[in-house]
C-alpha cells in the first residue's frame, strides 16, 4: 500500500492571495469562481473569524451593533491560521465555514477559457497550492496585507454596494443570523469601510485611486466591480495578475 505524501511536500509552491475590498463588491462571488479553476485550492473566509455574537462592538450614534469594524474579528487567530497554512502545515485540516454558496457561476465554455489562460500564464499551477482569502478587512492593516502574495481589491460604487447588500437576506454569524436593520449600509457598513481603507487613496478619497506608492508597494491591485462588468472579467484579471505577481 502507498502511503499519501505529507501535504507540504506535495506542491512546489504555496501562495496567498487575498480577494479584498467592502461587502457586495464580488469578492466572494470572483474567488469561488478562481477556487473552481484552480486544481489545488483552499477557500478561506475572513467572516469565519468573528467574535461572538455578544462582544460584537456596539456603534454609539445607532446602537446598533458594528459587524464592519476590525474589533470585530479575530485577526490574531485569523493572522496565525494564515501563517500556518502558509508554511504548510494544518492543510488537511477542514475549516467549517459558515459562508452561503454563491449565485453568480462561470459557465462551461467561459470555464475552458480560463483553463486555457491558466495553462499558458501559470505553467506550474497543477504543483501549486492557491490559499485565497476572502475578507472585507484585509487591507486596512499592512500587517495583514503583507501576509499575502497576491493583493487584488474588489471596488464598486457606494450605490452599487447599498443596492447589493440591501437586497441579501442576511449573514449567518457564529451564534446565529444577522439582518441588517435600515439605513445599516451607510451608517455602519460605509463609513467603516471609509475610515479603516482611505489611507490608500490619493486624498483620502475613497472614489479616487490607489496612491502609487501604495500600489507598488504592497502590489495592490484594484478593479471596479459595477453591475455590467461579468464574472469572466473578473476571473480573468484576477488570473492575470496571479500569475504576474507569483512567477
Ligand atoms: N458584476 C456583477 N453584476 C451583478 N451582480 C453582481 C456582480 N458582482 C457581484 N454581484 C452580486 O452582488 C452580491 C454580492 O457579491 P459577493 O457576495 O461576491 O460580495 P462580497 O464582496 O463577498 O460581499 P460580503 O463582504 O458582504 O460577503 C451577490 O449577490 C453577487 O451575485
Ligand atoms: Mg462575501
Amino acid at each position: 500500500m502507498t502511503q499519501e505524501q505529507p501535504a507540504k511536500q506535495r506542491f512546489n509552491k504555496i501562495v496567498l492571495v487575498a480577494f479584498g475590498g467592502p461587502s457586495s463588491s464580488g469578492k466572494t462571488t470572483s474567488a469561488a469562481a478562481i477556487k473552481s479553476l484552480f486544481k489545488h485550492a483552499i477557500l478561506i473566509h475572513l467572516d469565519d473569524f468573528y467574535i461572538a455574537d455578544s462582544k460584537i462592538p456596539i456603534d454609539s450614534a445607532t446602537g446598533y451593533q458594528n459587524w464592519d469594524c476590525p474589533e470585530a474579528l479575530d485577526f490574531n487567530l485569523f493572522e496565525n491560521y494564515l501563517k500556518k497554512l502558509k508554511s504548510g502545515q494544518g492543510l488537511e485540516e477542514k475549516l467549517e465555514s459558515r459562508q452561503p454558496s454563491v449565485d453568480l457561476k462561470l459557465n462551461q465554455e467561459e470555464e475552458q477559457l480560463l483553463l486555457n489562460k491558466i495553462q499558458l500564464k501559470i505553467p506550474d499551477s497543477e504543483t501549486t497550492l492557491f490559499i485565497l482569502v476572502d475578507g472585507f478587512m484585509l487591507f486596512h492593516d499592512p500587517k495583514i496585507l503583507e501576509l499575502f502574495d497576491v493583493n487584488l481589491f474588489f471596488r464598486a460604487s457606494f450605490e452599487t454596494l447599498r443596492d447589493r447588500r440591501e437586497s441579501r437576506d442576511g449573514y449567518n454569524t457564529v451564534e446565529g443570523f444577522w439582518v441588517d436593520p435600515p439605513h445599516y449600509f451607510e451608517k455602519i457598513v460605509w463609513p467603516a469601510f471609509v475610515s479603516s481603507h482611505k489611507y490608500l487613496f490619493e486624498n483620502e478619497d475613497i472614489n479616487s485611486k490607489l496612491l502609487d506608492n501604495i500600489k507598488s508597494s504592497y502590489k495592490l491591485h484594484d478593479i471596479i466591480n459595477e453591475n455590467g462588468s461579468n464574472l469572466i472579467d473578473l476571473v480573468g484579471w484576477s488570473i492575470d495578475n496571479i500569475a504576474q505577481d507569483i512567477n
